[in-house]
């Protein structure tokens, strides 16, 4: 469903094409929100939050999905199984339920298992997730949480921040969409930290949608620009790519003086 043709999406106007998506959550849902907030004020073009699913019951962010008017399922991992058929299983049942959507792309935005098997494939370039850190650093297996907060600060860093980035096969692996960035600053608890970076967070999510929509071409050209500052821009606001075509991805420098070294 990753391929839908143009075709299959219905348009109100010229300018605004309507484009559903699918957000997976596991917890409070405050990207979610973000996102919610960025479609009703227009920031989001014609995107349109077709579902949301959690994997997790009692998850905050399916009430905020229903108090937005979006459908909203828990798909929970069936436990009987072993990890790799667990985390398969979970994946083809969110498959199919985003599918039904006609999804034109997926967005983790605090989703915690991991997604396995055809809907990498179905969705290959279209699903990106939200993650607390610079990536490529303090990202990969068991990173997520408090615990990448704490081993930022354990390492001593300067800077930290999140990053969106296009899911494949590994964790945390994919192409780099875009990176906010925040300083660490003298006396930062890993909970003062995550405050700093989830603030950042709701920006970079809306942005980092906008993008993979303008780098699928599924916008009106020039209707739905990323914010401006960015060093993954060029000349007449052309993106950067590198020698393989790649695009550089959009970094944001922090605004405040780094006083912690
Ligand atoms: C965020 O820190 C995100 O980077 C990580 O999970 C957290 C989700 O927060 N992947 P929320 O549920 O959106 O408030």
């Amino acid at each position: 469903m990753g391929k839908t043709p143009a075709s299959a999406r219905c348009g109100l106007n010229k300018q605004a094409p309507v484009i559903p998506f699918a957000v997976l959550v596991s917890g409070n849902g405050t990207n979610l929100q973000a996102l919610l907030d960025a479609e009703r004020s227009g920031r989001l073009g014609g995107a349109r939050v077709a579902l949301v699913i959690s994997d997790r019951s009692g998850a905050f962010a399916l009430e905020r999905a229903k108090q937005a008017g979006k459908e909203a399922l828990l798909i929970e991992p069936d436990k009987t199984l072993p990890k790799d058929e667990r985390r398969r299983d979970l994946s083809d049942r969110i498959l199919v339920a985003v599918q039904k959507t006609q999804a034109e792309f997926i967005v983790l935005a605090g989703f915690l298992s991991i997604l396995q098997g055809p809907i990498l494939k179905n969705y290959e370039g279209r699903i990106i997730n939200i993650h607390p850190s610079l990536l490529p650093k303090f990202g990969g297996p068991g990173m997520y949480g408090e615990g990448v907060h704490r081993a930022v600060l354990e390492a001593g860093e300067a800077t930290s921040g999140c990053t969106v980035h296009i899911v494949d096969q590994g964790t945390d692996t994919g192409p780099i969409l875009l990176q906010r960035t925040v300083p660490v600053l003298p006396g930062d608890t890993p909970d003062s930290l995550a405050e700093r970076i989830h603030h950042e967070e709701h920006r970079a999510i809306v942005d980092g949608v906008l993008e993979l929509i303008r780098r699928l071409g599924l916008g009106t050209q020039g209707a739905l620009p990323s914010e401006s500052g960015t060093t993954g821009t060029g000349a007449a606001g052309q993106p950067v790519k590198d020698a393989e075509g790649t695009e550089a991805p959009i970094i944001h420098q922090p605004t405040i003086t780094n006083q912690r070294k």
